[in-house]
């Protein structure tokens, strides 16, 4: 299973390949990743089945839930019958009278039409949000590229990012969580980049994963949504770096 982390795709050609290999099937979590590419396939239709979320703070939302890609008949199939107690859906019976069975243990999953409706209005908005977040995504790269205390993300060639998250990581010098509540006394909000799972309690785990855990501590995303003004990226990309000068100069 892959994730499509922040929007960008994975690099998918050694993963397929592996797969292939090994006769493996790929789970593509393309949650953030929804209008992501990657070559000349959209995210979700490069592995076996795919993940989409439609949780609030993705590019398209409908408060919660998601939605499952795939071009597998059975997978879609079964998806669908899980994502509904186990029956077959009712939009699937609509033509004829048909009593189904439960044929297998199944969830109460199903995207409401209310929420599919909010969905379906901002999927035809989505070239154009995401348009604007890429620009957005242009005026923070230029403004904060230069600072020597922090990268800015990169995008390979292979890939189109769509952002779903814009994050820096921050040198070791600049502690990451008193940067966050200094500028949210200025009513700037922002928040850790990602998680380690390696060090969540729940896993209990032994693996060591050093790169994830850097992540984890110095990774920071800023306020990034289409109805950002401009004015409010510079004056947020502006604060940024004077909070990181003001550490800088305290040590
Ligand atoms: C990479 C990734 N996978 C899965 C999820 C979970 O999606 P959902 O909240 O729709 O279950 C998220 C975010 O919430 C995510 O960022």
């Amino acid at each position: 299973m892959v994730v499509h982390a922040f929007g960008q795709t994975a690099d998918m050609d050694p993963i397929m390949k592996i797969a292939q290999a090994h006769r493996l099937k790929v789970i593509e979590d393309a949650a953030c990743a929804l209008g992501a590419g990657y070559r000349n396939l959209p995210a979700g239709s490069i592995g076996d089945i795919a993940a989409v979320s439609f949780h609030a703070r993705k590019n398209i939302t409908c408060g919660e839930g998601g939605a499952v890609l795939t071009n597998n008949q059975k997978y879609a199939d079964r998806v669908r019958s899980l994502s509904c107690f186990g029956i077959k859906p009712a939009y699937q019976r609509q033509h004829k009278f048909e009593i189904p069975s439960f044929r297998s243990l199944g969830y109460n999953y199903k995207l409401s039409d209310i929420n599919a409706a909010i969905v379906i209005a901002q999927l035809k908005r989505y070239p154009s949000l995401t348009k604007r977040r890429l620009a957005l995504v242009k005026i923070y790269d230029t403004l904060l590229k230069e600072c020597p205390y922090l990268t800015v993300p990169f995008h390979p060639k292979a890939a189109f990012h769509v952002y779903q998250t814009y994050a820096v990581v921050l040198k070791p010098a600049i502690d990451r969580n008193k940067l966050i509540l200094s500028l949210r006394e200025e009513g700037v909000e922002t928040q850790i980049g990602t998680y380690s799972a390696c060090i969540q309690p729940v896993y209990h785990s032994t693996d060591r994963c050093p790169r994830s855990l850097y992540l984890y501590r110095h990774s920071l995303a800023l306020p990034l949504y289409p109805g950002l003004a401009e004015n409010d990226v510079k004056t947020v990309a502006h604060k940024l770096k004077e909070h990181i000068y003001r550490q800088v100069k305290r040590k």
